[in-house]
């Protein structure tokens, strides 16, 4: 297919600049330079951006349709070819750096002087930009469908175990008591907020690099509005959209320097990170033999070399510990970022490391979520045992007093007095007492002052405010835990997992 190559033969190695790895380079050179190991995936990104610049050129007549023609079939191949064997693909050459070089060479091997045009008025700065962009694009998407599997493994634990009472905590103390479909809830809501950070990215792919070159654009006519549109119907969808309604960046500068968008995204991906970290601390001290709240699915829990009895939460702890990895990807960019003249510079290359880690690192994570929650068994029985332990019930009893008149910081008061009578009688919940004993703690509590309103500060209407499973039946407020939150909640949830099926 090639036509003349006089050019072609000049050099074994296309691009002088390339130099470190040849032969009259440093095989040091060319391992420290590459990004050939990692950048690779972004292969389908890159001959998606070269197909849409080399439309721009035909159309402004900087190569004709047959060079365009050869362009696009022999990126077409190429992609093809790397597809069927992503590893073995002969193209991969590391002394060419990186992803975009080796698909270039790999064109001009096929076509010759056609392939020689495509980087015409472009440099590896806006590509690189272009390539990260779309790729961001679908990666978010993926995120958001592994999101979206794991809410929906809290909302069907929810359907089928949401009724079971069980304390909530703060400070790890007991607090007051909730339903299990409570804190399923309470995890996708995190999860979905998750979602939203990821999706508002997409403000950024609006824009595209294309046309700004190396740095300061080119004094070749390109159109930057034709690479939009050549962009934006461009590819296959399942891959990436391509650029949406967007435009092209107004600063070829800010253009190519900028890497926003990888901070963006990483920071997007660390808070993801920091919620599973959260549940998975808390799902570890729920397996905890002194709790006992769930059993994890043997297939995600590990033994221990030495003592054979155990069967160590290991999936939960590494999702848990991993988030420090993926901070430290974000943390890494930032630093990365700071300090760099506006304009490219080598740092930059590093980005794609951190961004394809924490990627990789958060995506394995969710999936790994979806996979235990969608196993784990919530003991009930166990829950239930210990369920009047704490005195759950105290703010209830405080509310209570609430209705009767009685000031909040008084009913406070009194009740923190009752719970500590009670430990005195030698009880551990506040049913345990009568009305008369409730009757004289207040008074002593209070040193002889009388309720204003009702005559006794508690009457026998006081036990159905008490207990666990009476408290989580009074919550009234708009997404509260207890079962009127839960009930009205999943309701919500149902409907918008229906919009997104
Ligand atoms: N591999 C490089 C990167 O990922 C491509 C850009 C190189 N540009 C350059 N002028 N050396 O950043």
């Amino acid at each position: 297919m090639s036509d003349s190559s006089d050019h072609q033969n000049q050099t074994s190695k296309p691009w002088e600049h390339a130099k470190a790895g040849g032969s009259e380079g440093d095989p040091l050179a060319a391992r420290f330079v590459e990004s050939l190991s990692y950048d690779r995936r972004l292969y389908k990104h890159d001959i998606a951006g070269s197909i849409a610049h080399a439309r721009m050129l035909c159309k402004v007549n900087l190569i004709t349709d047959d060079d365009l023609q050869q362009i696009e079939t022999g990126l077409k191949e190429i992609e093809a070819e790397i597809e069927a064997n992503f590893d073995g693909w002969p193209g991969w050459k590391i002394e060419l750096e990186d992803v975009h070089m080796c698909i270039e060479a790999a064109l001009i091997e096929k076509v010759g002087d056609a392939g020689r045009k495509l980087h015409t008025g472009r440099s590896r700065n806006d590509q690189v930009a272009l390539d990260l962009k779309l790729w961001f694009e679908s990666a978010a998407d993926h995120v958001d469908g592994l999101i979206d599997a794991l809410i929906k493994a809290y909302h069907t634990l929810a359907k089928s175990h949401g009724e079971i009472v069980m304390p909530s905590y703060t400070h790890l103390q007991r607090a007051q008591p909730i339903v299990l479909g409570g804190e399923c809830i309470a995890w996708a809501e995190a999860f979905r907020r998750a979602a939203l950070r990821l999706s508002l990215i997409d403000d950024n792919f609006e824009d595209h690099p294309l046309g700004s070159g190396a740095i300061a654009g080119s004094s070749l006519p390109l159109d930057r509005k034709q690479i939009t549109r050549a962009l934006k119907y461009f590819g296959d969808p399942t891959v990436f959209g391509g650029i949406p309604d967007g435009d092209q960046s107004s600063s070829s500068i800010e253009a190519t320097a900028s890497r926003d968008i990888a901070i963006d995204f990483v920071y997007a991906l660390s808070m993801t990170a920091m919620w599973l970290s959260r549940w998975a601390e808390q799902w570890i001290i729920y397996a905890t033999t002194e709790f006992g709240f769930i059993t994890i699915d043997d297939k995600y829990t590990t033994g221990s070399s030495m003592m054979p009895q155990k069967q160590n939460p290991d999936m939960l702890e590494l999702i848990r510990g991993r988030c420090g990895n993926v901070y430290g990807h974000l943390m890494a960019l930032l630093t990365m970022c700071k300090g760099i003249t506006i304009g490219y510079n080598r740092d930059l290359q590093e980005d794609k490391r951190h961004v394809f880690a924490a990627y990789d690192t958060v995506c394995d994570c969710l999936e790994m979520a979806t996979r235990i929650v969608s196993t784990v068994t919530f003991n009930e029985d166990r829950i239930k045992q210990g369920l009047d332990r704490g005195y759950l019930d105290a703010t209830s009893l405080a509310e209570y007093l609430v209705t009767r008149g009685v000031p909040f910081r008084t009913a406070h008061q009194i009740v923190g007095a009752t719970v500590r009578a009670c430990g005195e009688k030698g009880f551990y919940k506040l049913e345990q007492l009568s009305v008369e004993d409730f009757n004289a703690t207040c008074d002593e509590a209070m040193g002889g002052a009388k309720p204003q309103a009702a005559g006794e500060w508690v009457g026998e209407d006081v036990y159905e405010w008490l207990g666990p499973e009476n408290v989580v039946k009074r919550y009234q407020t708009y997404g509260n835990a207890g079962l009127t939150g839960f009930e009205e909640q999943l309701k919500a949830w149902e409907e918008r997992l229906g919009e997104q099926e």
